[in-house]
């Protein structure tokens, strides 16, 4: 009888703790979602009519730096209008997610030069536009990127040329960057969707030959990744944009843990599963206390670098997708509590931008080595902040993503 009344105990313990410490209940959803939408609101009027897209502002600034369409990150504008359209159902903000998606429509015609961005330019924009509308005019031009982003595959090597340009330039004969991960979700679409089914494999096995190849064993990754274009060998891991290349780039890793967490939702092929968790501990394991990375983990004199929102945007939006995929009760518990407690710290008057500028967040760290965008705000850590909200939200009220 005393057995009973322990367990009964430790049961009404642990639901009290679940529901006060780790659940989305202790966010402040709404109101987050509500300074999303007079942000960008604000940026609206800044832009006035203009069809170039808002992408960056360095610390200090109040205007953002504009980009056109052939931008890697042009699809990240639009997309967050879908976001908080998807919310507020407001038919004005709909106007202008449609006008922006609308304007990247010649990043599809065929034989224009172009390389793996054109996954985050045409899913962000109309990948989202498509989900909301189901206009098939979307659609079209969605699996028209897929069909161009499947001519980069090179099928000795397995994995898809994400830099054409550094072939001659950096000498990598066939490069494949961790960022690529995330574009793979358009081929799966693609594949599922009326484009054709060997997209799913290409995206299979780009995320397979990544993971055997572009990981250090401690599940750390490079940058970027050369392989042999004859025999298909992987040749050395290199980094661009972080410190070194044996060197954990922050943003890098974020795109490894979304990447292949997506990746799993879409292949249910539990190898990635593990390597997800494998790619989201190691970054978790070494975060700061506040859960936002300084721009790479291995700098020396870490505490006085800065910082990158960016990666913990990502990062908290894929961890909120890996809690609803696991397989463990334990491991669901932990990467939720992560990604709140990310959202959360994003949340506070120490990331969001607020009357500082239009942006949702500051500190962000877009290319320290190139030495630009340090400490800005940027269209890509507004992005998936949004779509972290959003997760949040569909998370309460039991919905998919
Ligand atoms: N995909 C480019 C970057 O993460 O900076």
């Amino acid at each position: 009888m005393k057995k009973h009344i322990y367990i009964l105990l430790f049961f009404f313990l642990g639901v009290i703790m679940c529901s006060f410490g780790q659940g989305p209940k202790t966010f402040k959803l709404k109101g987050n979602l509500q300074y999303c939408d007079n942000q960008l609101k604000r940026t609206l009027n800044e832009l006035k009519d203009s069809c170039v897209m808002p992408r960056s502002m360095n610390s200090g600034q109040k205007k953002w730096k504009l980009v056109g369409i052939h931008d890697w990150t042009s699809g990240f504008w639009p997309g967050i209008l879908w976001y908080d359209y998807e919310y507020f159902r407001n038919d004005r903000i709909k106007g202008k997610a449609i006008q922006y998606t609308e304007y990247l429509q010649p990043l599809v015609t065929p034989n224009q030069k172009g390389d793996h961005d054109v996954g985050f330019q045409i899913f962000c924009s109309y990948g989202n536009a498509y989900r909301l509308t189901g206009n098939e005019k979307y659609k079209k031009i969605i699996l028209e990127a897929a069909a161009k982003l499947s001519e980069l595959y090179n099928p000795v090597v397995g994995t898809i040329l994400s830099w054409p340009n550094m072939v001659q330039k950096m000498g990598w004969p066939h490069n494949t960057i961790i960022d690529n991960m995330m574009n793979l979700e358009i081929l799966f679409w693609a594949s599922k969707n009326g484009g054709d089914k060997k997209y799913y494999d290409m995206a299979y096995n780009h995320a397979k030959i990544t993971k055997e190849n572009a990981f250090r064993e401690n599940g750390s990754c490079f940058h970027v990744a050369v392989y042999d274009t004859i025999n298909g060998n992987f040749i050395k891991g290199v980094t661009n944009q972080g410190y070194s290349d044996n060197s954990m780039w922050a943003r890098g890793q974020a795109w490894a843990i979304y990447g292949y967490t997506m990746v799993y939702r879409e292949t249910l092929d539990k190898q990635f599963l593990r390597f997800a968790e494998k790619v989201a501990n190691i970054y978790l394991d070494r975060l700061p206390e506040d859960y936002v990375p300084y721009w790479d983990f291995d700098v020396p004199n870490l505490q006085n670098e800065p910082r990158d929102a960016s990666a913990a945007a990502i990062a908290t939006s894929a961890l909120l997708e890996l809690s609803q995929l696991e397989d463990d009760k334990g491991k669901a518990e932990r990467y939720k509590f992560a990604a709140i407690a990310t959202l959360n710290e994003l949340s506070s008057k120490k990331y969001q931008s607020r009357k500082a500028n239009n942006s949702f967040l500051n500190h962000c760290t877009g290319n320290y080595p190139s030495g630009y965008e340090i400490d800005a705000s940027i269209n890509y850590a507004d992005y998936y902040y949004i779509e972290a909200l959003i997760r949040c939200d569909k998370m309460q009220n039991r919905s998919s993503f």
